[in-house]
Parts: structure tokens; C-alpha cells; sequence
């Protein structure tokens, strides 16, 4: 038997003001956003802005459904949006926040399984690493690459 210890890298902000002016600019973005969310049966308001290499930023937020798993989150609405939209452009950073009750959530919002799944396919897609700021009150989490969201991932690799 071998073991092996898979690292993952999290640098840990107190606040935006602590951020690259680039990354402050994008995560108010995705805080704008995710005052439009549809989330009317969870009341969860979620954000996400993406920034192309092209420079462009593109924003979506979280459209819930009366029949559930119709809704898609603010992630992959920006994502597929931003793929849809700009082929040629690389995915450079996402910046995703939520709200409560139209109140910053405390601790940074963490992505579900399936939006990591996009996320890896976007990086693998254009062969670029995405930079990935989780928005919180008590602390922001920047993260170098969607490898340390998702480690193990599945991939066209494989097929
Ligand atoms: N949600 C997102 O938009 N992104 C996430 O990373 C987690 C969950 C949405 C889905 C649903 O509309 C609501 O938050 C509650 O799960």
C-alpha cells in the first residue's frame, strides 16, 4: 500500500480592502449581483463574476425554480454564460459571494459539487488556472486553481 497526501492551498483575507485591487473590483461585482439572485423558495442569494482574459467580466446570481432541480446557481449561470458568449476567452478568476436575509453570509460561500465539476471543465477547456475568491464577513479564501476545490477530479483526461 502507498499513501499519499493530497495538498490544497488557501490564502485567508480578513477583509476586501486586503485584496488586489483587481480581485476588490470583481468580488464587488458578484456582490451587486447577488442582490438580482432569484431565490425565492431558499431565500440563499448567491453571486458569482467572472473575469475573461479579455478583460471582460461577466455576473450571474442564482434563478431558483418551483420545480427544484430546474434552478441552476449563480456559478454556473455566469460560467455558461461566459462560455457561451466568449469562446475564445479563458476563464481568469471567479469571485462568488451570498447573502441572508440581504446579509453577507459569515463565513466564505463554498461552491457545490456540480459547480466545481464546470469549473474544472472551464480550466481544462482553455488549459488556464482559475483563480477562485469565496466571499464572506469574517474572511475572504482565495484559492490558485480549481485543484484546490476539487483534487481527484474527473476529466476528459480519462475518456
Ligand atoms: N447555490 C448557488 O447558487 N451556489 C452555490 O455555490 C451553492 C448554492 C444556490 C442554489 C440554490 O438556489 C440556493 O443557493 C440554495 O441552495
Amino acid at each position: 500500500m502507498k499513501t499519499t497526501e493530497i495538498k490544497i492551498v488557501v490564502h485567508e483575507f480578513e477583509n476586501i480592502d486586503e485584496l488586489p485591487v483587481n480581485d476588490q473590483n470583481l468580488l464587488k461585482e458578484a456582490r451587486r449581483i447577488t442582490g438580482q439572485a432569484y431565490a425565492p423558495y431558499s431565500g440563499f442569494h448567491v453571486g458569482a463574476a467572472v473575469l475573461l482574459g479579455n478583460g471582460t467580466i461577466v455576473t450571474g446570481n442564482n434563478q431558483e425554480n418551483s420545480a427544484y432541480p430546474s434552478g441552476l446557481c449563480a456559478e454556473r449561470v455566469a460560467l455558461f454564460y461566459a462560455n457561451a458568449n466568449f469562446p475564445e476567452s479563458a476563464v481568469k478568476t471567479i469571485a462568488i459571494s451570498a447573502a441572508k436575509n440581504g446579509v453577507l453570509v459569515s463565513e466564505p460561500v463554498k461552491p457545490c459539487g456540480d459547480c466545481r465539476q464546470a469549473l474544472a471543465e472551464t480550466e481544462v477547456r482553455f488549459e488556464t488556472p482559475i483563480r477562485i475568491i469565496l466571499d464572506g464577513h469574517n474572511s475572504i479564501m482565495v484559492l490558485n486553481g480549481v485543484e484546490s476545490l476539487l483534487p481527484l477530479s474527473f476529466s476528459k483526461k480519462a475518456l
